[in-house]
């Protein structure tokens, strides 16, 4: 890639909530993630000229200075895009305005990096190689991601993701609402990945067939939501939830969230991404009122999701 000493003015990428299959992808098998349209926006100014480039984002506590020794994990991160890049390393000021909570398992490091991938790149850059400059960073946060955030980042949809398989784009042909509800509770999506690695080393007989499970759960939620058959989607997030706490991933906040959310006429509720901590994602009834009422009434703050039909 050739070197750039200038960014683009704006860049923005999308948030994410996984609807099936977390953990079980770091496996191999397939998964199920919706994109939270335009969740990041980042804009670029000329800074001083021999000062490292600033990056600020309010909503997430986030101001760092990307200098080349920093040992802040966003600074490192964002110098590892943009070093993929070859983006400026001096000169530039970058502020982000947000939507997401961070660390919620909503896709906030992989929305930053493809966000700073495209300041680098362009906000219409290829793809690939956006996800790749987003890799490079998620790396920093994450280990070894599977690299789904970063695709619907970039991407934006519904997509079916294989780990080192093209993305397979799910067409919509009705609108589907989901409601994600934020615990509260940060987690670490690496130590999460860990607890499921060390369950499957210790009895992989008995957690093979779970992770199975889990896989064949992604293919028959796309059936579902092909088919609109929302009472069987919501049946699949009943289905997934207990399988996931299986594997250590859940807490007794997010199961009792769940069942909360059950109780309020949810079709259907789940831990979504790494889980410990984070969010559950529930599937409304057609009117959602009552469920948003009964988490508000908890002290929760849903969030509306409207995937709209592709055209
Ligand atoms: O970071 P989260 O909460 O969106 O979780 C990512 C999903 C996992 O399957 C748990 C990890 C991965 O790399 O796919």
């Amino acid at each position: 890639m050739t070197a750039s000493l200038t960014l683009s003015p704006r860049a923005t990428a999308c948030g994410k909530v996984i609807v099936a299959g977390e953990h079980s992808v770091v496996y191999g098998y397939p998964a199920l993630a919706a994109a939270i349209p335009s969740s990041l926006e980042l804009t670029a100014t000329r800074g001083p000229a021999d000062e490292p480039v600033h990056l600020r984002i309010d909503a997430w506590d986030i101001d760092v200075a990307l200098e080349p020794d920093t040992d802040h994990p966003v600074a490192r991160a964002a110098l590892e895009v943009f070093g993929y890049c070859d983006g400026p390393l001096r000169g530039w000021s970058i502020d982000g305005t947000t939507s997401l909570p961070s660390r919620a398992g909503l896709g906030s490091s992989a929305a930053l990096t493809v966000a700073l991938a495209r300041l680098c790149l362009g906000q219409d850059a290829p793809l690939g190689a956006v996800v790749e400059a987003s890799l490079a960073g998620e790396r920093v946060f994450h280990g070894e991601p599977s690299g789904i955030d970063s695709e619907v980042a970039a991407r934006g949809g519904l997509l079916r993701y294989v780990r080192g398989a093209e993305v397979e784009v799910i067409p919509l042909r009705h609108a589907l609402s989901l409601v994600v509800v934020p615990s509260g509770k940060p987690r670490s999506t690496a130590d999460q990945v860990a607890k499921v690695r060390t369950r499957h080393d210790r009895f992989p007989m008995v957690v093979r067939p779970v992770l199975d499970a889990l896989g064949a759960l992604v293919e028959r939620s796309i059936t579902a939501i092909e088919h609109n058959d929302l009472d069987h989607l919501g049946e699949l997030f009943n289905i997934a939830h207990p399988l996931l706490a299986s594997l250590d991933v859940s807490s007794w906040i997010l199961d009792e969230m769940c069942d909360a959310a059950r109780a309020a006429g949810a079709r259907g509720a789940k831990l979504t991404g790494a889980g410990g901590g984070g969010c559950i994602l529930c599937l409304p009834q057609d009117d959602p009122a009552p469920l948003f009422a009964a988490l508000q009434a908890r002290g929760h703050a849903p969030v509306r999701i409207d995937l709209e039909p592709s055209s």
